[in-house]
């Protein structure tokens, strides 16, 4: 990759960064559009995130995403946050504006829509409840996705009851909170089932949910995407659910922030999804 003195420049906030597909993954639709731009892994200890949020636009960058452990404490950062964001309470994307102040947005709702758009065409989000597993960071994202899709109904079951509670109360929508031991029950009559806990993730234990209530026509997302297929998705593939995989909510989750910083909308194929697994 050879870059000019006009190239435009965006990048990753992490600690650690090492391990993010951001750049990879922005490098691909770089060379791919042939855009003067270059997007780097910005390792930012938590102590040094305020200086390095007012320095990026004044150091030229059109903006960057961000990642963990920054996503919440970059809300009061920065100068505009989106509406979403605030609702959801993370930013994941900086884009900054022609006067030098930056905008916080949140793309993962986004990112999470469109995998189960693209992958599952003949899903329709009004067609039945939703039951979704898990109540941390990445469950309000696809929670406020939901809602606003305009799905009839949420179930939400969470190890922890009261996080449940709270992201009910914060979010509001059609979310009714159910206990863990009843996640099972749930099932009955869903036209989707999302997980969004850890759990399938290679290295930790496989979720625990037997999936005989979920009738057969119901879509089954992971956003666990290490492995792609998760215990979970190659047992709603064996009774003959449609399942999503959880790779698509990276990939597109990207779209917004590189069409800001460098100008063109880039497409998600599978030469892609094959380039940032390899
Ligand atoms: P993320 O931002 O990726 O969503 P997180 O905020 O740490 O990560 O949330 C992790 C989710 O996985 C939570 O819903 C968590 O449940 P708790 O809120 O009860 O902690 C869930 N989770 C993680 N390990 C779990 C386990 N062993 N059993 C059940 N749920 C688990």
């Amino acid at each position: 990759m050879i870059v000019s003195g006009k190239a435009r420049l965006a990048g990753v906030l992490g600690w650690p960064v090492s391990h993010s597909r951001s750049p990879r993954l922005h490098g691909f639709w770089l060379e791919q559009l042939d855009i003067d731009g270059a997007y780097l892994p910005l390792p930012v200890a938590p102590g040094d995130l305020e200086a390095v949020i007012r320095a990026l636009p004044r150091m030229g960058f059109r903006g960057a995403n961000v990642t963990v452990p920054h996503k919440e404490a970059v809300m009061r950062l920065v100068d505009h946050l989106d509406p979403l964001a605030r609702r959801i309470g993370a930013v994941n994307t900086l884009v900054a504006r022609d006067d030098g102040s930056l905008e916080g947005r949140n793309t993962d709702a986004y990112g999470f829509f469109e995998n189960l758009r693209q992958g599952c065409p003949a899903w329709a989000p009004a067609s039945g409840p939703a039951a979704v597993i898990g109540a941390g960071g990445a469950s309000r994202a696809v929670v406020a996705a939901l809602t606003d899709a305009g799905v009839p109904e949420i179930r939400l079951a969470n190890r922890s009851r009261e996080r449940a509670e709270i992201l009910a109360a914060d979010l509001g929508g059609p979310v009714r909170v159910v206990e863990w031991s009843e996640r099972a029950g749930m099932l009955d009559g869903c036209a989707l089932l999302v997980n969004t806990t850890t759990l399938g993730m290679s290295g930790q234990p496989d979720l625990d949910l037997d999936l005989s209530a979920l009738p057969q026509t119901a879509l089954v997302n992971d956003i666990v995407y290490v492995p792609l297929e998760t215990d979970l998705l190659a047992r709603a593939r064996r009774r003959g659910n449609p399942v999503v995989d959880g790779l698509g909510m990276l990939l597109h989750q990207a779209v917004p922030g590189f069409a800001a910083w460098f100008g063109r909308r880039p497409v998600v194929s599978d030469e892609l999804r094959a380039f940032v697994l390899s």
